[in-house]
């Protein structure tokens, strides 16, 4: 249903928990301000007196009688800056001298590059409205899609572009959305990193000029992760305002945040402009990914808090777990059932899987407790190492004589379920598939092929590409019973081309690689629906809330150092629910770093997230076996909390820090699960006094130890109150270097 200037009130009924307020989306056809409310935020923007769609507040949710007047143009500053440059606009065109970051940018095919984006009409939407602009001259029309989330005041946003002319138009930059804040003094979070050292925190002052995240790679990629948090003031983790946005989209992506010369803030992103340009024929549209964007008042942790639940409950996949399939229990109806505790042999054997050797790993992984058997690399192809079989899924001969039945009806017979590694988009030179498609690669004709890790990209943008991969995924999943697929993918592009079209067309690659990939994740769900999926690429290379949607899990790094960990694992938070952040508890000393730990430490460190066992458990000694073994049972037991509770970060691990410590809290507060670890103790220091978080104060909590002691004489039962006031002390003794206690609290 299409209006123009006419009063709506869309009221929709919250859900059963969390914020009482029901969602109340408003325009006022008189002010021509849209409204959106949900959970303590409200957004609001409106048409100006040009006709530009102007963003008018983002922040703490305002008083439901609380009206806007029509939005007023920022003013010129002097002949060299515009209004319609220093505008917030909600999605401005390049053109009318826009200096600053444009959220849509094309070129005509007689050669104009000018567009202003006016005001047309808007539509009713789910949880919020669709907003239709056109350019002031040319049917170039762009439809905003907002929807906000009742319960957390989270946006969704992106934009459908649309040439209704007759003549192609090629769009050369094309943003998800663009969100404003006022002149002010922020602070800019980000994450970035690199192989083995993913998930770094980075926090600085906004300065004018901008300061660019992006990836040019292909895909989301390593180096930068999109996400991004600005807080007033300084970055505080339980206090103050907070307006954060992360980007779904797993292809090359950028998010530029920019402070104007009036002070005013813009975070625009979408797709990478770098090499871009998506040519639009006559009634063709282009889909943005989605751009979401939350406002929190209680600092770091209490956007990342939000930012969790959305994820839990409007992100992720469900998937139902089969009879009998491990653990079941825990599910709710709300969120996405615990990952199962796994075993993955990649560090125990590399390429070197046998039906023997991994059946023997089977059994060790079963007496410990594992609820899932991964078998990663090398079993498939002329795999050996590195060099040969990627592309060629059949499996081994010499390996797996029988094929991999025997094997997996071990698996089953131990009580756990199978799961397998796959490489999908890649293909090694040395193949079947690549003797037989040399021209499936990206590549540019007469170009060289650059390899990485001795492979290189399948074009997955063509959709014969998309075929083979769909079907030999399919095949495997129909022909075994695979209960989980760890989907990896090891290099970033280089020579992006694509031949098979004209030449103006080809950097279409850049959109519709990564949509295939979607289609095939969303494609083997349907025909699979028991079929879990992590998404891997050598590590964190491609984690996002776009390919979030079709996969359960995420590997967050190569780097199992344990005390690495603490740090990446903090990192990953800020943007992405521990839920699905597999950690494996690997061998001392470790490959990376020669550390040596001990094992409860290694434990306890990959308990902060889904827990796995990524160890040469063949040679675990008896007492090492005993302790998994105690260590993942008390896992099970409080594994929900850890995994889908509030966060709270009591104790930062960053900046060498000499101690770390977390706090997990159920969302209906009955129970508490609490981290602390030690780097090296220096000077003989106790560990600090942990004041708690998030318990209600009225109720009592039992403390018991899932690892180390509590301070002699400490409370074994006692309020919410004398816990967060209070506080948890460590025993005397906790001391020395990368130590570890867990504790849990549970309501009486
Ligand atoms: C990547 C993954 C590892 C492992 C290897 C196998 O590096 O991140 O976990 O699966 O590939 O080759």
């Amino acid at each position: 249903m299409l209006k123009t200037f006419s009063t709506i009130l869309v009221l929709l009924v919250a859900p059963a928990v969390g914020y009482a307020q029901p969602m109340v989306n408003h325009f006022d056809a008189a002010a021509k301000v849209f409204r959106l409310d949900g959970g303590g935020v409200s957004y609001l923007f409106g048409v100006n007196a040009r006709g530009e769609l102007e963003q008018l507040y983002w922040g703490g949710r305002l008083g439901a009688t609380d009206k806007f007047p029509q939005a007023v143009p920022m003013r010129e500053w002097a002949s060299f800056d515009s209004s319609y440059t220093n505008t917030p606009q909600e999605y401005a065109g390049w053109g009318a001298g826009l200096f600053n970051e444009p959220a849509l940018k094309v070129s005509f095919a007689d050669g104009n590059r000018d567009l202003v984006l006016h005001y047309e009409s808007y539509a009713e939407a789910a949880n919020g409205f669709d907003v239709v602009l056109k350019d002031i001259a040319r049917p170039i029309f762009v439809t905003l899609h907002y929807a906000i989330d009742a319960e957390s005041g989270i946006l969704a946003r992106s934009a459908t572009i649309e040439n209704r002319g007759s003549e192609a138009v090629t769009v050369e930059q094309a943003a998800a959305a663009a969100w404003a804040l006022p002149a002010g003094r922020y602070t800019l979070n980000y994450l970035t990193g690199r192989w083995a050292g993913e998930w770094t925190l980075n926090q600085e002052t906004v300065r004018a000029g901008a300061r660019v995240i992006e990836s040019r790679r292909g895909s989301t990629g390593h180096q930068a992760n999109p996400w991004f948090a600005l807080q007033a003031g300084e970055a505080e983790e339980e206090h103050g305002e907070v307006w954060f946005g992360a980007l779904g989209w797993s292809g090359s992506w950028r998010i530029t945040v920019e402070q104007d010369q009036l002070d005013a803030v813009r975070v625009t992103g979408g797709f990478n402009p770098f090499d871009f340009g998506y040519v639009l024929h006559a009634g063709e549209k282009l889909e943005t990914p989605v751009f979401y964007g939350g406002y929190a008042k209680n600092g770091l942790d209490g956007a990342s808090r939000l930012l969790h639940r959305y994820e839990l409950e409007h992100i992720l996949p469900r998937t139902e777990a089969k009879a009998g399939q491990a653990p079941a229990a825990s599910r709710t109806a709300l969120t996405p059932r615990p990952r199962p505790v796994i075993y993955n042999s990649w560090e125990a054997t590399e390429f070197n899987v046998t039906e023997a050797g991994q059946m023997a790993l089977a059994e060790k992984a079963a007496a410990l407790g594992i609820d899932r058997f991964v078998m990663d690399d090398g079993w498939f192809g002329q795999r050996k190492d590195d060099h040969a079989g990627l592309g060629d899924w059949y499996v081994n001969q010499e390996k797996f004589p029988h094929g991999l039945k025997p094997l997996i009806d071990k698996v089953h017979a131990l009580g756990m379920d199978f799961g397998l590694w796959v490489e999908p988009e890649m293909v090694n030179p040395d193949s079947d598939l690549y003797r037989k498609h040399p021209d499936w690669v990206l590549h540019f004709p007469g170009r060289p092929e650059s390899e990485q890790r001795n492979q290189l990209v399948l074009n997955l943008a063509r959709p014969e590409v998309r075929e083979y991969v769909l079907g030999f995924l399919d095949k495997l999943l129909t022909e075994n019973d695979i209960a989980f697929l760890k989907w990896d993918y090891n290099r970033n592009w280089s020579e992006p081309g694509w031949d098979q079209l004209p030449a103006a067309e080809q950097k279409r690659v850049y959109v519709e690689f990564t949509r295939n990939l979607y289609a095939i994740l969303a494609e083997l769900r349907k025909r699979h629906p028991q079929v879990e999926i992590e998404s891997c690429s050598g590590g964190g290379g491609r984690v996002d809330l776009g390919i979030l949607r079709y996969v359960d899990e995420v590997w967050p790094s190569d780097n199992t150092d344990p005390f690495d960990r603490l740090t990446i694992q903090d990192g990953f938070t800020y943007a992405y629910t521990p839920q699905v952040m597999m950690a494996w508890v690997t061998d001392s000393p470790h490959w990376l770093n020669k550390r040596t730990t001990s094992l409860s430490y290694r434990i306890l460190s990959s308990m902060q997230g889904s827990l796995g066992i990524g160890a040469n458990i063949a040679n675990w000694t008896p007492d090492e076996a005993a302790t998994a073994k105690r260590l993942i049972a008390a896992y099970h037991q409080v594994q929900a909390t850890i995994v889908q509770g509030e966060l709270y970060r009591l104790i930062s691990p960053r900046n060498g820090s000499e101690f770390s410590a977390t706090e997990t809290v159920r969302p209906d507060k009955s129970q508490a699960v609490v981290f602390a670890f030690i780097h090296s103790t220096q000077e003989g220091r106790g560990f600090p006094t942990l004041k708690l978080k998030g318990l209600d104060p009225a109720a009592e909590y039992a403390l018991s130890a899932i690892e180390g002691k509590a301070r002699e004489g400490s409370p074994a039962v006692a309020s919410g109150a004398w816990w967060m006031n209070h506080g948890l002390e460590m025993e005397e003794g906790f001391r020395g270097d990368f130590q570890a206690a867990a504790f849990r609290l549970d309501r009486k």
